[in-house]
């Protein structure tokens, strides 16, 4: 038996975690099993390293020391969450994975995108979600909701500079236009419902039959 691995992606204030519970409710409501976990985190020790890596006191983490936290808590909530939930005929719905270290580390940071699609390989032992919802929009308007959202308490990659943003946005553009099978772009702006609707209705066509 193998579920259904569903991602989605976006940069800071794309909505990525309201539609992502959205989804989870709508698939609940139809009686599907399905499962949302979130990155990084997701396991005890995804969480720990989770507080390491967002701590804004952290300023002198290295970019190479920075994907592998990433990569770290990754490989422990495949094995710990996802694989088991999979290979139990679940949906799992996860709040960020792999592309975003290849948008965030490969391009925000400037490893590289061919590098981090290595590591993550490593990491995850090749497992790619079957769907990928990148919800798209403007990164001043991103940093905007995220800043109403959080006044004046950005953590270490929210507080990053405008262009840094830009090049992790672009790295998702990049990344969807590549793999046009895997991904659903949306343009987050647009109305709530709409998009959950037409998330739950690509996530039906491709469920097992
Ligand atoms: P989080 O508070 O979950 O932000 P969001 O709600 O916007 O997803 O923090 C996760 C942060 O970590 C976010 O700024 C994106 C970043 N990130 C990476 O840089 N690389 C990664 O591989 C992942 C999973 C997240």
């Amino acid at each position: 038996m193998r579920g259904l691995f569903v991602t989605f992606e976006g940069i800071e204030g794309s909505g990525k975690s309201t539609q992502s519970r959205l989804l989870l409710r709508g698939l609940h409501d139809e009686g599907r099993e399905a499962v949302l976990a979130r990155e990084p985190g997701g396991t005890a020790i995804g969480e720990r390293v989770r507080d390491v890596l967002l701590d804004p006191r952290h300023t002198g983490m290295a970019a190479r020391a920075e994907l592998l936290l990433y990569l770290a808590a990754r490989a422990q909530l495949v094995a710990e969450v996802i694989v088991p939930a999979l290979d139990s005929g679940k949906i799992v719905v996860c709040d960020r994975y792999g592309d975003a270290s290849v948008a965030y580390q490969g391009g925000g940071r400037g490893l590289g995108t061919e590098l981090v699609r290595e590591m993550n390989r490593v990491a995850t032992g090749g497992l790619s979600p079957d769907l990928t919802v990148l919800l798209d929009l403007p990164v001043d308007e991103g940093l905007a909701r995220t800043r109403a959202r959080n006044p004046g308490r950005p953590d270490r990659l929210e507080a990053e500079p405008l262009e840094f943003h830009e090049r992790v946005r672009r790295a998702y553009l990049d990344i969807a236009e590549a793999e046009p099978a895997r991904f659903l772009v949306l343009d987050s702006r647009g109305p709530s419902e709409e998009l959950t609707r037409r998330i739950l209705e690509t996530v039906r066509a491709r469920l097992p039959r």
